[in-house]
């Protein structure tokens, strides 16, 4: 049995076998019987817009590897800064490497002050933090012209050091400018996850020691949110990374599609269904709601997942470990016995529509005292490394800009009408 597919144009008879390779059919084949005849694919649920080696996820088995690494594996022994250079370099560092690596993203944390008081301080009191760091990230191409020359792989790295060290300064940066808190500088004795949380807290004692418990589940956290394939977000850098934008643009691409609420706002959504929900015994009514259509079960279902999120599994049992610390927050029975109910409920099964990665982060995030306008925030400061290497590798794959095709449905050629001459 041939490992390829044949098609037909019932038109004409003519046929043609096309090879499927690495689980895909190449599209230019089907152009050469076809021409003129597109897939209509419009959310790209059947369509692989990319080749890529960082991240394999299988849906059915829910399996999440990064560079060939179980997920699992990694949360349990790795770091977010481990995993980074893993994920934008295809291998585990070595001491060494991982020591540079360390140096130069620990000495890059700072970001330059007019971002800070010109830029970020413009904004309106209450201006949502997801917004402030969409902005801040496009502005820092402005202050790294030499970004542009993005096949230089050193100004590459250099930019890649560049975003994942001050993602961190600046997401804090949003948040103490929402509080109306005074900005907090890097710490570069502490490492990553504890150097945010005390640029994110520290008043006025002179050093910010964050509970260890806390800094290594955000550290979980963060290892959990590094990358996920060709997901929304990494499509819109992919997109503009393919017209040779420089990375700062193209990060902010992708940090603006991850502040939908279908994708990286979900985590904001579930604390805000949690709340509307409020009591257990309106369980039952709100998954009725579900039912009818009437709203969605945020943090449930995934486009790929037919099955359990495996990050939403090991952030579940990450959840115990920092309720031990903070307390228990209360609005996690809440979304207990929504998964129970959902589990058990066809409606649900029948859609494969389970807990994805955003059903518990924010009950951690909430629990930890981040306001729900942070959780966005905190989805895109370890994922801004899977953004990256996807974008090094469409540069290395010399992938062509971006460009579909579209099927016209709209208006047959007409001729104008001057208006004088309507109805
Ligand atoms: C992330 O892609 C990634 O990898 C993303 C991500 C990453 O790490 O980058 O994993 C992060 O974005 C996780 C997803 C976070 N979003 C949410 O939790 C928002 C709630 N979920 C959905 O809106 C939805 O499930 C999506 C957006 C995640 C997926 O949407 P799809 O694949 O387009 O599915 P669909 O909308 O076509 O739904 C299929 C069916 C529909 O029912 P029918 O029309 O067939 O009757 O399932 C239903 C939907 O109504 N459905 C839901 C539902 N999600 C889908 N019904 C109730 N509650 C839900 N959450």
């Amino acid at each position: 049995m041939a490992n390829s597919i044949t098609i037909t144009d019932n038109r004409t008879g003519e046929c043609l076998e096309i090879p499927i390779a690495d689980g895909g059919i190449d599209a230019q084949q089907w152009t050469k019987l076809l021409p003129g005849i597109w897939f209509f694919d419009p959310a790209f649920g059947a369509t692989a817009a990319a080749a890529s080696a960082i991240t394999e996820l299988d849906g059915e088995r829910g399996i999440l590897r990064y560079r060939g690494y179980p997920i699992e594996q990694l949360a349990q022994s790795s770091s977010y800064l481990e995993v980074a250079y893993l994920i934008t370099h295809g291998e585990l560092p070595s001491p060494a490497q991982f020591e540079d690596w360390r140096y130069e993203i620990t000495h890059h944390t700072f970001i330059h002050e007019n971002v800070r008081k010109r830029f970020m301080e413009g904004f309106h009191h209450d201006a949502h933090p997801m917004g402030m760091l969409v902005s801040a990230i496009a502005a820092l191409s402005t202050f790294y012209p030499e970004a542009k020359n993005i096949h230089d792989p050193a100004v590459r790295q250099k930019q890649i050091i560049r975003l994942i060290a001050k993602m961190p300064t600046i997401a804090a940066g949003c948040h103490r400018f929402s509080v109306g808190m005074p900005f907090v500088y890097p710490d570069n004795s502490l490492d990553f996850a504890a150097n945010f949380l005390a640029m994110m807290w520290k008043t006025a004692e002179p050093r910010f020691d964050a509970n260890p418990v806390l800094a290594r589940a955000l550290d979980v956290l963060f290892i959990l949110h590094a990358d996920h394939e060709q997901n929304c977000s990494t499509t819109a850098m992919r997109v503009v990374g393919s017209a040779h934008a420089d990375p700062y643009t193209a990060t902010a691409a992708a940090c603006a599609a991850l502040y939908g609420p279908r994708h990286g706002g979900a985590n904001e959504a579930v604390i805000r269904m949690l709340n509307e929900i409020a009591e257990l015994e309106n369980v039952d009514s709100y998954i009725a709601a579900v039912k009818r259509g009437e709203t969605r079960l945020q943090g449930f279902g995934h486009r790929v997942y037919r099955s359990y999120d495996p990050r939403a599994a090991i952030i579940k049992e990450t959840a115990h470990d920092v309720f031990e610390i903070t307390g228990k927050n209360p609005l996690l029975d809440i979304a207990l016995k929504l998964e129970e109910v959902a589990l058990g409920d066809d409606y649900f099964i029948s859609r494969e529509l389970y807990p994805n990665v955003d059903f518990y982060s924010g009950l951690i995030y909430q629990a930890m005292g981040f306001p729900i306008e942070m959780f966005p925030v905190l989805f895109a400061i370890p994922r801004v490394a899977g953004w990256l290497a996807n974008w090094v590798e469409l540069l290395e794959q010399d992938a062509r800009i971006a460009r579909p095709r579209q099927l016209y449905v709209g208006n047959p050629p007409r001729d104008y009408v001057p208006i004088g001459e309507r109805q």
